[in-house]
């Protein structure tokens, strides 16, 4: 799917497929750097980071395991409560592994920093964070993000494994939709 696909539902391009690609292959060099040597397993969160962990995977030259949580962070409305179920845990047991998250975006950050603690309580070696975009709210929560891809504004973005209403994924690019999408005509 791509700008063409989407007619004016489209309102903007924020970060092209060249712009994700070469910054994925940046992100893949220092994680290389960071891990080389250990035995690394990357953790999607599904199903936002399905595109970023097949790019960053495909990009990383050091040899990784790949394990996939589901998350539903859930109360009233459509912001993030901080209360968080899990829909699909690790197959993986992760005490006294180097583990790395897999996050499309921090929005709030109540998301992952209540999964970070999980993970935590579970004795990795380590665990940290990358995720492929970051909005400005997610300063309010202190969530130590070792790896960012780009610092966005507060828009609701959609593309390259960020959904709305579960449409738009598939696109190859992050964009905003236009207001018609949301509200009717
Ligand atoms: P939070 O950091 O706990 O507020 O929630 C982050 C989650 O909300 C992400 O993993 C996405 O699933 C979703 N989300 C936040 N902002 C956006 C957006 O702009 N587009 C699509 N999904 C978003
Ligand atoms: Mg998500």
């Amino acid at each position: 799917m791509d700008a063409a696909d989407m007619g004016r539902d489209l309102s903007n391009v924020l970060i092209s497929e060249d712009e994700l690609q070469t910054k994925i292959k940046e992100l893949a060099g220092q994680i290389d750097a960071d891990y080389a040597g250990k035995d690394l397993l990357i953790v999607g969160v599904l199903k936002g980071a399905v595109m970023i962990m097949a790019d960053l995977a495909r990009a990383l030259h050091i040899p990784v395991q790949m394990d996939w949580m589901a998350v539903s962070s859930y109360g009233a409305g459509t912001k993030s409560s901080g209360v968080v179920r899990v829909l699909k845990d690790l197959d993986t047991d992760i005490a006294n592994r180097h583990v790395l998250v897999v996050e499309d975006i921090i929005d709030s950050g109540l998301t992952l920093s209540w999964l970070l603690n999980n993970l935590q309580s579970r004795n990795p070696a380590s665990a940290e964070i990358c995720a492929l975009l970051r909005k400005p709210d997610a300063v309010k929560v202190p969530i130590d993000v070792k790896y960012v891809g780009f610092d966005i504004p507060s828009e609701f973005v959609i593309g390259y494994g960020l959904d709305y209403a579960e449409r738009y994924r598939n696109l190859p690019f992050i964009g905003t939709l236009a207001p018609h999408v949301y509200g009717g005509e």
